[in-house]
């Protein structure tokens, strides 16, 4: 036996929180087919009964829309699709009503190429705004790098859509976008830059928020010697795909980024209430995530290893016991991360013949993911991640246990990725389906109007909200029984010991209680110890033929002695 994690006596809320993600065009509407921030507040309860204590919202402020909402061209007002700051408001005054905490979603990396600063640059290049971005003149692209939704990283300003008969007509300087030619990378040595994010922090922290996603934290600051490189640099991946020789990125997790979370830190430490910082950072060390951590960071990153870890038992021991020893060297809680709005569902990922990161969305000619596996091995993940030490996130509809919309038209996509690669990859549309809340409605109740902006697939009229409470082995009901023993438990703030099996076997301690146990069984069943007792089993769910005395393959059990 191997302690692996110390008791934590630190108490901010966010450090044992299990954080709920809402993606606002697919959470729930109030009248149209796209979701909305009044049907949102309709429907909080349901992630308040659930047994989360914060939701944290992608983006739904002013915006073309360009990346579903990743684009922002105003960061002091809500989009009319979502409706309006009131809206904003009554939002988050419910939430807190309901005890939940709200985190809203800041993307500083880049603009949209609405927003005002950057039709400023567009329209003069002598314009002051022309530095607060990436702008360059050159015979060719000024560099060779790629964007993340594929081809260059560089576009002309001639060669822009909205070129033809524009003041612009005839620029050739070239801009940075390491996402879509609508996301002009800012330039984040320039003191307005900096300035204007601390006042949007300050905006929202005002308005009641309780801390922010940050967007592509690895991303902001460049270096301004602007050297060439090759490689793409994945989702939420990274680098993890590249050959261990690649010389570190010039334009990723630059040493500079931590001076702007320290300055922000600072102003969140202004404000009361344990106000929270997130990192969304994708690194291709993994023990480069800690630095966005310490003390004087951000409170948290999203834990990428464990979501793109194949579902192996050396892969998942090895991951655990890295991201716990990484995370308490700084002081931070550890975060269990298996799915968000970029990536294939958990539930159909797990279900590939090899697991892991998984593909850039799914289509009906691609590999199909086994949909039993992989619901099976999605709920062992989970009820393993549960158990552990740190906090949790969770992404809409993974508590019913959705899969990818595997049949989605192509016609209907919208991720940019699709249209970047020529198609080359399907996107992450198939992730972003609205949520079926009534299976007896049109649209599965997800608007009163009876439509969802991308369609619902059939299937999922069984697994709709209402389907789930009713039945005491749902999916839901597994998830609400779950998060309430995490918290009846404390495992959030446990110790945790490594038993040193041939399995996966961990044992969470927390004085005052029975030590639980934690087996997750991978092929192969594992055995029970005599007078076991079982305390949760993702089998309740998923259930197989094994007998009680053992772990089921693909599964995880609670259980105490
Ligand atoms: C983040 C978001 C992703 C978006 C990208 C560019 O990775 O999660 O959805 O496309 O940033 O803003």
């Amino acid at each position: 036996m191997q302690i692996i994690h110390l008791a934590n006596t630190s108490r901010e809320w966010w450090r044992e929180a299990v954080i709920y993600q809402i993606y606002p065009r697919s959470f729930a509407s109030f009248g149209g087919g796209v979701g909305d921030l009044q049907g949102i507040t309709s429907r909080l309860s349901h992630v308040a009964d659930l047994g989360a204590h914060a939701i944290w919202l992608s983006p739904f402020y002013k915006s073309p829309q360009k990346d579903g909402g990743y684009d922002v061209a105003d960061y002091r007002a809500v989009d009319p699709i979502f409706g309006n700051l009131n809206d904003a408001k009554n939002l988050i005054a419910r939430a807190h009503e309901l005890g939940l905490r709200v985190i809203v979603d800041l993307v500083p990396n880049h603009t949209s190429d609405q927003h005002e600063w950057f039709q400023a640059a567009l329209a003069d290049p002598s314009a002051p705004e022309r530095d607060l971005y990436w702008f360059r003149k050159a015979d060719e692209a000024p560099t060779d790098w790629l964007s993340v939704f594929g081809g260059s990283a560089w576009t002309r300003v001639c060669d822009r859509a909205d070129a033809k008969g524009s003041p612009w007509d005839h620029d050739d300087s070239w801009y940075l976008h390491l996402f879509d030619p609508a996301q002009p990378d800012l330039n984040w040595a320039h003191p307005r830059v900096r300035e204007e994010f601390t006042s949007i922090l300050r905006f929202w922290l005002d308005l009641g928020a309780d801390g922010f996603r940050v967007d592509v934290a690895h991303g902001l600051v460049k270096d301004p010697s602007l050297p060439n490189y090759q490689y793409h640099w994945d989702m939420v991946s990274g680098g993890d795909l590249l050959p261990a020789d690649v010389p570190p990125p010039p334009q990723w997790n630059q040493p500079g980024v931590h001076d702007i979370y320290r300055e922000w830190r600072a102003v969140l430490d202004e404000y009361e209430g344990d106000r929270a910082l997130v990192a969304e950072a994708w690194l291709n060390d993994p023990l480069d995530a800690k630095l966005y951590v310490r003390s004087d960071e951000m409170s948290q990153a999203f834990n990428f290893d464990f979501l793109t870890s194949p579902f192996e038992l050396a892969e998942y021991r090895e991951v655990i016991a890295n991201s716990l020893r990484e995370m308490d060297s700084v002081g931070a809680p550890t975060t269990w991360v298996l799915s968000n709005h970029d990536v294939v569902r958990a539930a159909s990922r797990f279900g590939l013949s090899k697991t892991g990161k998984g593909p850039n969305g799914i289509r009906p000619f691609e590999e199909q993911p086994d949909p039993e596996l992989g619901r099976r091995r999605a709920l062992a993940a989970h009820a393993l991640g549960s158990a552990l030490p740190g906090s949790i996130y969770i992404y809409q509809g993974e508590e019913l246990s959705l899969p990818e919309h595997m049949a989605l038209p192509d016609e209907l996509r919208e991720d940019p990725a699709f249209f970047r690669t020529k198609g080359a990859e399907a996107g992450r549309d198939g992730c972003r389906v609205p949520i079926p809340w009534e299976a007896d409605y049109p649209a599965f109740g997800f608007s009163p109007a009876g439509s969802s902006w991308l369609p619902q697939p059939e299937e999922w009229k069984a697994l709709a909200v209402d389907v789930q409470l009713a039945d005491e082995a749902s999916s839901l009901n597994f998830f609400r029984k779950m998060y309430r023993l995490r918290e009846e438990l404390g495992l959030g703030r446990a110790q945790l010991a490594d038993a040193e099996d041939s399995y996966l076997h961990y044992v969470s301690s927390l004085p005052g209680r029975d030590d639980l146990h934690i087996v997750t069984a991978f092929d192969d069943p594992v055995p029970l110890p005599k007078g076991a007792k079982i305390v949760l089993s993702s089998d309740e769910v998923a259930p197989s033929t094994v007998n009680d005395e053992q772990v089921a393959p693909n599964s995880t059990v609670w259980y105490t002695l």
